[in-house]
């Protein structure tokens, strides 16, 4: 009998060890995630941003034997404001959607649009507020203004508008980290002003 209670004890005593060694376990990984660092959103926004495609239309390419890839000296500048638009057959357009070679033009039926530039120079994101940038993704505002257009295609924002605040904020936060670049992108064209 005095054996079992023995037993019994050691059990109780081992289980509480391993449920309050489980609990500070618990709080240790919460208190992480709430005071993550400056630095652990900039690393989860370039994690963001580089998965999100954003380099796809936003970043100038260089062309090597492989095909396009990123120019690391202008990436996520936008459509250089040095590459004009080549004309295009607007019978074609009645289609097609039409790329440029960098992915930062486009042509379809909303007439053409040119990828911002994201770096935060003053012709890009240098200015903007973090409240302008989430309401750019989440809403489609042009510079994440009130009464200001909506944003055109092909920029896919209905489907950045679903990213939580946080991670919109880390995709914000990083693009602030990136080397500044001065590009001012041509506004988009209209149709009937298409050459
Ligand atoms: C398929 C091409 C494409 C992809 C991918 C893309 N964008 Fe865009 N983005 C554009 C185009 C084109 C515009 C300009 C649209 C316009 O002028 O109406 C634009 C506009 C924007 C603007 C608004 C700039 C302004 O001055 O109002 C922001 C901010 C932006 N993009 C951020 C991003 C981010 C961040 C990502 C990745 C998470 C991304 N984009 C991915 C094509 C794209």
């Amino acid at each position: 009998m005095k054996k079992s209670l023995y037993s019994f004890l050691t059990l109780a005593a081992l289980t509480t060890i391993f449920i309050t060694g489980c609990k500070v376990e618990t709080e240790k990984k919460e208190t992480k995630t709430v005071a993550s660092s400056q630095e652990d959103l900039v690393k989860r926004g370039e994690y963001l941003v580089t998965v999100g495609g954003c380099d796809d239309c936003h970043s100038p390419k260089v062309f090597g034997p492989q095909g396009p890839a990123i120019d690391p000296e202008r990436r996520l500048s936008g459509h250089p404001e040095n590459v004009a638009l080549e004309s295009v057959d607007k019978n074609t357009l009645k289609s097609w959607v039409l790329f440029n070679a960098h992915n930062t033009a486009t042509v379809g039926p909303w007439g053409a649009t040119f990828a911002a530039n994201l770096t935060p120079d003053a012709t890009g994101l240098g200015t903007w507020t973090e409240e302008q940038f989430i309401k750019a993704l989440r809403e489609g505002k042009f510079k994440g203004l009130d009464n200001t257009r909506q944003l055109l295609p092909p920029m896919p924002w209905q489907s950045y508008a679903k990213m939580t605040d946080d991670d919109l904020k880390a995709m914000f936060a990083y693009l602030k980290t990136i080397k500044p670049v001065k590009n001012s992108v041509p506004a988009p064209i209209a149709p009937p002003d298409l050459k």
